[in-house]
């Protein structure tokens, strides 16, 4: 019989493609979402790679009775959990909500998945859970602790799972990723911020299109081979094969794993790596450091490779390209740059 997982919060950027490998691989998906950072066109994005479209239910997970509604109409043998607010500098201004939203949500539903007896799960952690004194590469047993509160909801949440893992009856992998990447390789689902992006590479695009003048490059004094802020970023296409690997690896334990490639880029080689797969030249400016930021961020990803038998294959060139494409998919109407 196929295995039917639900999805939570997959209309977003990871979870879209995720709904697309987990089908793909044979398992049956059920998508919920409040559609308070994604919309429902990602589900057209979804359907034009599957030529159909799984079953989406719009809906809040701090609802209980909107869970309940949904863990009754199917058999499920797990749960993918991508349960976040993301933003860093967002939830240092809105903590309650922060708290309110990913652990009050996260705390219903494990409920929820209690009353049905759904006790397998995958958990979308973060490498902030990690203490920031930690030299990178960051392995799994190093020092926890936070710097802000979506990094303390993301903490929480683990110890919370932790403590239902060590009930014997609850089988737990979280997984700790930072930076992923771009698209699907169809160009139909990838990242598309609201707004001014946060992140780099949606940045670094946004004036590769055109669409913003200059980047800034916060910082260029860093201890790192050209100044710049180095971090590991992963293909989306990469990290949700990893949530498949995760997923059949599930047994009655708890084990955080990390989610790299290993390797790491400055914030001037991805410009010049954007430049190389577009044709485009990107203009930036260095200015001051971002307050919070860290010279360097990678992760050991030997855990991964020796427990699920996963490790990163795509090239960031292959990311870029889907990205663009994406991009290119996306392009109409922008207005002059800002
Ligand atoms: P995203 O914002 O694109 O997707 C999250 C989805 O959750 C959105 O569609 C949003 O509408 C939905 N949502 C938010 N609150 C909800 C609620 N209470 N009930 C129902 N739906 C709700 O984010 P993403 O980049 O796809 O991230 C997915 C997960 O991965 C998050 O938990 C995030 O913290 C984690 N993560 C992301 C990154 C990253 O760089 N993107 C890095 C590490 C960890
Ligand atoms: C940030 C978040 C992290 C989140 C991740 C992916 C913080 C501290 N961390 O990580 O929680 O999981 O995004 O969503 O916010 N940079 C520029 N100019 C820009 C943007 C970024 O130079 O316009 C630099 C940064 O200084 C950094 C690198 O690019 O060196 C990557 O930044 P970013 O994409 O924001 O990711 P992180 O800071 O690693």
């Amino acid at each position: 019989m196929q295995t039917t997982l639900l999805l939570t919060w997959a209309t977003g950027y990871i979870g879209s493609h995720a709904v697309v490998a987990f089908e793909q691989a044979g398992y049956k998906t059920v998508i919920i979402d409040n559609l308070s950072n994604s919309s429902k066109d990602s589900l057209d994005g979804i359907e034009h790679i599957l030529w159909y479209k799984p079953d989406f239910f719009e809906g809040d997970i701090r609802d209980k009775d909107f869970l309940r509604s949904v863990f009754s109409r199917y058999t499920f043998d797990g749960v993918i959990h991508f349960a976040g607010l993301k933003a860093v500098g967002e939830s240092c201004t809105l903590p309650l909500h922060y708290h309110d939203n990913n652990i009050g949500g996260s705390i219903a539903l494990f409920q929820v998945m209690e009353e049905y007896s759904v006790r397998k799960i995958v958990f979308s952690s973060s490498a902030t859970v990690y203490r920031a004194d930690n030299i990178s590469p960051l392995t799994e047993d190093m020092p926890l602790g936070t710097t802000n509160p979506y990094g303390t909801t993301k903490l929480v949440i683990e110890e919370l799972l932790e403590d239902l893992a060590r009930l014997g009856t609850w089988s737990v992998i979280p997984l700790r990723y930072f930076n992923p990447i771009w698209a699907h390789p169809s160009g139909h689902i990838g990242e598309l911020p609201n707004g001014i992006p946060n992140n780099l590479l949606p940045y670094v695009l946004d004036v590769a299109i055109g669409k913003r003048k200059k980047v800034s490059v916060y910082g260029d004094d860093y201890p790192t081979h050209d100044g710049t802020g180095v971090r590991d970023y992963i293909d989306v296409c990469d990290l949700v094969d990893a949530h498949l690997a995760a997923y059949k690896h599930l047994a009655l334990w708890y084990t955080p794993i990390n989610i790299w490639t290993g390797k790491g880029s400055s914030v001037l080689d991805m410009i010049s790596l954007v430049e190389k797969v577009t044709g485009v030249t990107v203009p930036y400016e260095i200015t001051t450091r971002r307050p919070w930021d860290l010279a360097t961020c990678f992760a050991s990803a030997t855990r991964a490779r020796e427990l699920l038998g996963w490790q990163a294959t795509r090239t960031l060139e292959t990311s870029l390209e889907n990205g663009w494409k994406f991009l290119q998919n996306q392009l109409k109407g922008y207005s002059e740059p800002v």
